[in-house]
């Protein structure tokens, strides 16, 4: 296969091709300020989806006829495409799933854990890599070890360390934080993790957004991402495992697909990936992500993360001299996501007289309350930046922001 043409990145260029950037939004132009929680679409993304409809689709690994197959090479071709984005050793180790979170409790559910068993988790984690956790807590007895932060979301590996001990069944971490932004040192972890014998999950929902990741050179032993912050569509995630842990790892689901022979007393299982993919999967939500990411893959990633840290640091630096604004990390090496408040105005507030100027940002806990909680807050505000975003919009955001706080004070 010829490797992608490496095209310069051109954030007009960019912004073109994803339709949805042209609309108004309380008849001014859409400043889209909301991609940690969902990304917009390109339209090679929206072709891919609907040329297969209109042309190439039947269900897929089922058929005998032409449709049948087109259909399932699109289907693997979208596996390789993922298998390539992120670097994995085998195209195999790549599950599809309906989210990143069914991604984590697919390995959750999977784990053998009698009572007393620990999984570390740190305390930054989103819900989907708290709450399948809880349920080995509640169900099976595991402890629960929580690693703290500092205020910008750097762990402390010392502390890690100390954290893992001889009953340490998984340890679980964000990549990046989706509020904080702050980039875990995944190699660290796993080493740290491995020396002990423990396995290490990654949740990869936000950083394989913001930055090249590379399963193979990571060791990491599962890793988790969505596709619709990934400019994929929803109903769409993927599960890493490396080889020798799928293979142990017990169906989570059990359906069509999965199956190698069922009889009425016996039922043996399909070998991994398909172990794992139980029922019709998500077809032209595959092959929407697979165009996704060999869409980003075509880009120069390099330039996109530069840029998209312009765009950071310029909000940060404009933030940062308003003194009726609290930022919430600040750590030099963060994503492009940027949490805040506003004093004496609920985040709620903040959002919704940014969204009557067009700005769309996030306001809540994130599905991170115990972040919240080790913050002291129990919402905050919310500006996360992707690949189509222009200083202009980040310039917007501040003047908006200014007007939002004169109408709440
Ligand atoms: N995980 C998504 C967010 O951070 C929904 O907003």
């Amino acid at each position: 296969m010829n490797a992608p043409i490496k095209r310069p990145f051109d954030v007009a260029a960019v912004r073109a091709q994803f339709p949805i950037l042209g609309r108004t939004v309380n008849d001014r132009p859409l400043i889209y300020l909301d991609n940690a929680a969902s990304a917009q679409k390109p339209e090679v993304v929206i072709e891919a989806m609907s040329g297969a409809m209109r042309g190439r689709y039947a269900n897929v690994h089922r058929g005998l006829h032409t449709l049948a197959n087109e259909t399932t090479e699109a289907y693997e071709a979208a596996r390789t495409s993922l298998a390539r984005f992120l670097n994995a050793p085998s195209r195999e180790s790549i599950i599809f799933t309906k989210s990143g979170t069914q991604a984590i409790n697919i390995v959750a559910a999977g784990l053998d854990i009698r009572p007393g068993d620990e999984i570390v988790l740190s305390v930054m984690e989103h819900h989907s890599n708290i709450v399948p956790w809880h349920f080995l807590r509640e169900r099976k007895g595991a402890v629960l070890k929580w690693l703290d932060i500092d205020d910008d979301g750097d762990i402390d590996l010392l502390a890690l360390d100390a954290l893992i001990g001889p009953r340490t069944r998984m340890v679980a971490l964000t990549h990046m934080s989706n509020v904080l932004a702050a980039r875990t040192p995944a190699a660290d972890v796993v080493r740290i993790a491995h020396a002990k014998g423990a396995p290490v999950l990654l949740d990869g929902c936000q950083a394989a957004v913001h930055g090249r990741v590379d399963l193979t050179a990571l060791d990491v032993d599962f890793y988790a991402c969505t596709g619709h912050k990934l400019y994929g569509p929803t109903g769409i995630g993927v599960l890493y495992g490396k080889p020798e842990r799928l293979a142990i790892l017990p169906p989570f689901e059990g359906g069509g697909e999965m199956i190698d022979i069922v009889e009425r007393e016996r039922v043996t299982y399909n070998e991994p990936p398909h172990r794992f993919e139980a029922g019709t999967p998500p077809i032209l939500e595959a092959i929407g992500l697979g165009a996704a990411v060999d869409w980003l893959a075509a880009m120069d990633r390099s330039a996109i993360e530069a840029h998209e840290n312009m765009l950071r640091d310029r909000t940060m630096d404009a933030l940062r001299s308003l003194n009726w604004v609290k930022l919430y990390g600040q750590a030099p090496d963060k994503g492009a996501i940027v949490a805040f408040s506003v004093d004496g105005a609920h985040p709620h507030d903040v959002a919704q007289i940014l969204d009557r100027q067009g700005v769309a940002v996030r306001a809540g806990h994130h599905c991170a309350q115990p972040l919240m909680q080790r913050l002291g807050v129990t919402a905050t505000a919310r500006a996360s930046f992707a690949c189509y975003n222009t200083a202009d919009e980040a310039d917007q955001f501040i003047e908006a922001l200014h007007k939002a706080r004169k109408l709440l004070s």
